[in-house]
């Protein structure tokens, strides 16, 4: 009899819908995409990064090092600044030049007044990785046999979702609310597994926690808090902890910027543009794994992402890490450092930052004139996604009537059903659509949009 030459895995590993996607809009000219989380073209730092290659390249002494293997845990130099800047982004979003004790008071208040440990901002617990994408991978093959359970936010990010379809790891969604997910029903979730004797195959419950693919949502701190007691509680039963996987690929796409203070504003009027990190909580240390990149506010080809790992997950995803490629592209990680340390990086941020504030107004007020009202739309303070979902029982699912009559139209939007794990303790929902704003252009947007409200009118 044959054999079947390929691995379970490999036998097992679907046609990720990013690829098809992703291909259909780059065969047919004539689209326009509302789909790609591709960031916008006219943004990337080419001038920057020639610059900075330049600088890096410009003598033997800098360039070699640069264009030879490097460390597999990341360039030492853009550890230090990854920590440093994440640090930044946690403790001093309110970054006036010398806090006054008002704002140190309300900082520590944030916190509940419980200190943060800063231990989770050294260098050494930062790894380099191809991008975050690279980082989720190697976690869940540090973390999990296949059958154990990963705890998804229900919709979340597809991809994330195709990484545990191949390695056959189950997936049980958690409802999501506009600022996060909802807490009862994560309790619920976790004692549904506890009685059916589940509860040890739960290795770690996975946030996109700014501006969230697709939904846009950001969620609180107090519900990080929360989601991480509860998984501190169930961790006792389960025999071993459970993790919260914290990814925040899209948290410095902020549309209301760092929140610097803007001259005349009350320190009352203050707020922080996005919420810290789960690294600020109690615990943290031992719980918490956290992923970053720097693709989305700097340049996806760059493809340089980040993350903090507790131990023993550290060691083991580095040593897994050092098996794939035994360090990340090294000419890349300096050019990060670079920009980074030269100041050049915060500046492009908040050029990006404007870039999509503009083009998110520019797509919220097409829909408002070419959709549906009774499509419920979620707006997003960052990051590159609207959601929308259509009334109960019109689908906007791959062989729905509507997806199909917008790419016959020309136009491309991700459905959301794509979003949505394979939990059978639950229908997916399949009239939702993720729509972008990242990559099209002013003008298509507005066109993108013109041409799905008029799809959307024959069918709602
Ligand atoms: C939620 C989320 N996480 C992680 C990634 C991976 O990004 P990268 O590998 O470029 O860091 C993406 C990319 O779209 C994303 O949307």
């Amino acid at each position: 009899m044959k054999q079947n030459v390929l691995s379970k895995m490999g036998q097992r590993t679907a046609v990720p819908p990013i690829s098809w996607l992703m291909q259909t809009a780059l065969t047919r000219p004539k689209l326009i995409s509302l789909a790609a989380g591709f960031t916008d073209n006219s943004t990337l730092p080419v001038e920057i990064s020639r610059q900075l290659l330049n600088e890096i390249l410009r003598s033997p002494t800098t360039g070699q090092p640069a264009l030879q293997y490097g460390i597999t845990a990341g360039e030492t130099n853009l550890r230090a600044l990854t920590a440093k800047h994440l640090h930044k982004l946690d403790l001093q979003p309110l970054s006036p030049s010398s806090p006054s004790s008002s704002i140190k008071t309300k900082l520590k208040t944030r916190m509940k007044g419980e200190d943060v440990d800063e231990k989770n901002y050294s260098p050494e617990r930062v790894l380099i990785t191809g991008g975050s994408q690279q980082l989720l991978y190697l976690t869940l093959e540090a973390l999990c046999d296949e059958g154990d359970i990963i705890l998804v936010e229900d919709p979340t990010y597809f991809v994330f979702l195709s990484i545990l379809q191949s390695r056959g790891i189950k997936a049980r969604g958690v409802k999501l609310e506009r600022d996060g997910i909802d807490l009862a029903h994560l309790e619920k979730v976790l004692e549904r597994l506890k009685k059916s004797g589940e509860l040890r195959r739960v290795k770690a419950l996975y946030l996109v926690t700014y501006f969230q693919n697709p939904t846009g949502a950001t969620t609180s701190l107090a519900k990080k808090s929360a989601a991480l007691k509860l998984l501190k509680k169930f961790g006792r039963a389960a025999g071993h902890p459970l993790y919260l996987l914290e990814d925040a690929a899209y948290r410095e796409l902020s549309f209301s910027g760092r929140a610097d203070l803007p001259a005349g504003q009350s320190e009352q009027q203050l707020r922080p543009a996005t919420p810290p990190t789960a690294l600020t909580l109690p615990g943290a240390a031992e719980r918490v794994i956290y992923t970053g990149t720097y693709s989305k506010p700097y340049a996806p080809g760059a493809r340089v992402g980040f993350g903090i790992l507790p131990e023993p997950l550290f060691t083991t995803v580095q040593r897994i890490k050092g098996n794939h490629d035994f360090g990340t592209a090294n000419l890349l990680q300096q050019l990060l450092a670079g920009a980074l340390a030269s100041g050049l990086y915060d500046k492009h941020v908040a050029k990006v930052q404007k870039n999509y504030a503009r083009k998110a107004r520019v797509m919220k007020s097409a829909l408002a004139e070419h959709f549906p009202a009774s499509v419920e739309i979620w707006e997003s303070g960052g990051g590159l996604y609207f959601w929308a979902r259509l009334p109960k029982g019109i689908s906007a699912g791959v062989k729905s009537r509507v997806f199909q009559t917008a790419l016959k139209n020309d136009v491309l939007y991700v459905p959301g059903e794509l979003c949505y794990a394979d939990d059978p303790s639950r229908a997916k929902p399949d009239n939702e659509m993720r729509i972008s704003f990242g990559s099209a252009s002013e003008e298509n947007i507005r066109k993108g949009i013109a041409r799905l409200g008029k799809v959307l009118k024959k069918f709602v």
